[in-house]
């Protein structure tokens, strides 16, 4: 028997991308097809998911979704069923998903994703006639009042279904006024603790956390870092009270985007095999950066410039970095202070630093195919993706010891080189002296070619394809469906 989800997340990989959540959100369909899952996504209508869409075709229509006029259109997203959510009011404008062309939050995002949420509770509990649904899976704040509304507004005749949500970043979670409540059209009950007030507001992920049948995250590591006060950002305590309903999957990566073998956006393929082709890769890379070739090893950066990331610590380190002959091309946006320090490197040193800001993705692979490491130093990370490309390609991951980069990358220390298991380069807190020292030695080890091509075989032997975790998301599904029976 087919299991029929409904995946609510506000982007997915082809036709909306602001990180991670998008590259999840677009395999899962793929990753459960195999274990009896028929997914399907509904996704809010900006212009670019507008756009993709060859024949729109209405299936539902709503005269007021909290004020504003939506219908509900029908399309395919690699092969998948998609629902997206019309709603020119909502989501028709210029900009990003969350943010204006400025970079502001747009002001109404509160309204903008309860809207999706109330939209995305009737579409699960079978609103719109021909599709219903045994369960429904929302992805972080922005999808998690589809929950809240399921458990206290439900549509007349709707049927129950079971619920997952899957904490992708705890650090966004959707706090918003007290005076947001009336407009959400919840009724009164749903103020209380265990619904959406929280600290005197209204928490979207905190309701939607409380409402799930079960709450996954993206790795092991950071679904026990969440109990904790450091990770949790204040909501630990609900973690915790969640107990065993809490667990972590981490991700798989996407093998028909990106592997080495089939890549076209390389300047040369190549595999475990024909790992000396790769170098054809860090030539290209290096004159399109405008680096110099050296001996020391080119480091590469492909991430979201924040806090979060670590990015601050990685500017204090770069001259270091420089000084024992590394190299460093970085692809990054956000933060402006953050790139204008970069920048200002890329200046002291020309030819060993360049930096390229904005979103490319194509030059993403590249540079995964042309790196020698990958630098992910994050204060915190669910699962991170670029040390799983970075792993694929050969491109050996130097990441924090947190969230799923403590989960997917083995630290070259002397048994684990000795038995060549090693992956990559693990270093313990975010500091100067960490990550100089994490650096230092990944520097030694490239000095030793042999053993940096055994990394890098090991790395691109270890399968993070999604066969595993779509299994796992699977089974879930299935235990919490039988419960409800
Ligand atoms: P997060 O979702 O927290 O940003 P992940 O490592 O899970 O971190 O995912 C980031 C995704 O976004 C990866 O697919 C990465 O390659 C991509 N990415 C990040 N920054 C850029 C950029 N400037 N250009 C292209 N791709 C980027
Ligand atoms: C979030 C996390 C990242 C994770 C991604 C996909 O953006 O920051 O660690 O890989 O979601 O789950």
């Amino acid at each position: 028997m087919t299991i029929k989800v409904l995946s609510v997340a506000s982007e997915a990989v082809p036709l909306v991308k602001t990180g991670g959540l998008a590259d999840v959100a677009g395999a899962l369909p793929s990753a459960v097809a195999p274990h009896g899952v028929e997914m399907t996504t509904i996704l809010p209508g900006y212009p670019a998911v507008m756009k993709a869409l060859s024949r729109p075709r209405a299936v539902h229509a709503w005269d007021s979704l909290l004020g504003d006029k939506a219908r509900l259109v029908v399309g395919k997203i690699d092969g998948h069923p998609l629902l997206v959510l019309d709603a020119p009011a909502y989501f028709q404008r210029d900009g990003g998903p969350y943010v204006s062309g400025a970079g502001q939050d747009w002001g109404d995002n509160w309204r903008r994703f309860a809207a999706f949420g109330r939209a995305a509770a009737d579409v699960a509990a079978g609103a719109v006639k021909g599709r219903n649904f045994d369960l429904v899976h929302a992805h972080d704040w922005q999808a998690a009042m589809a929950l809240a509304y399921l458990r206290f507004a439900p549509p007349e005749g709707g049927r129950r279904v079971p619920s997952v949500m899957t904490i992708h970043n705890m650090a966004f979670q959707g706090f918003y006024g007290a005076d947001k409540f009336p407009a959400l059209a919840l009724p009164q009950e749903a103020w209380s603790m265990d619904g959406v007030e929280y600290h005197g507001g209204v928490g979207f992920l905190k309701a939607g956390l409380e409402a799930a049948s079960a709450i996954t995250t993206v790795s092991p590591t950071y679904a026990r870092e969440i109990r904790t006060a450091e990770f949790g950002m204040g909501l630990e305590g609900l973690i915790l009270s969640r107990g065993e309903r809490v667990s972590g999957i981490v991700n798989g990566i996407d093998s028909a985007q990106w592997s080495p073998e089939t890549d076209p956006s390389l300047a040369t393929r190549f595999g475990v095999r024909t790992l000396a082709k790769r170098v054809a890769n860090k030539r290209a890379l290096e004159a399109d950066f405008g680096l110099e070739s050296g001996d020391g090893p080119l480091f590469v950066v492909i991430s979201r410039l924040t806090w979060q990331k670590g990015m601050d610590v990685l500017l204090e380190v770069l001259d270091h970095m420089v000084g024992i002959g590394g190299r460093l091309a970085l692809l990054g946006s956000g933060d402006k202070a953050m790139e204008n320090g970069f920048h200002a490197a890329a200046m002291r040193h020309p030819g060993k630093i360049a930096v390229r800001t904005g979103y490319d993705e194509a030059l993403s692979h590249r540079m995964q195919a042309g790196g020698d490491a990958i630098l992910v130093p994050s204060r915190f990370e669910p699962c991170g993706l670029t040390q799983l490309y970075g792993l694929a390609y050969g491109c050996v991951p130097v990441v924090a010891r947190t969230g799923g980069l403590a989960d997917t990358v083995i630290d070259a220390n002397l048994a684990a080189i000795m038995v060549g298991v090693a992956t990559g380069v693990q270093f313990g807190g975010v500091t100067y002296s960490s990550l100089s020292d994490a650096i230092s030695r990944t520097v030694a080890i490239y000095a030793q070619q042999d053993t940096w091509r055994a990394i890098q075989r090991a790395g691109m032997k270890t399968d993070f394809s999604w066969s595993r975790s779509g299994k796992a998301y699977a089974d879930l599904y299935a235990r919490l469906i039988a419960e409800e029976q």
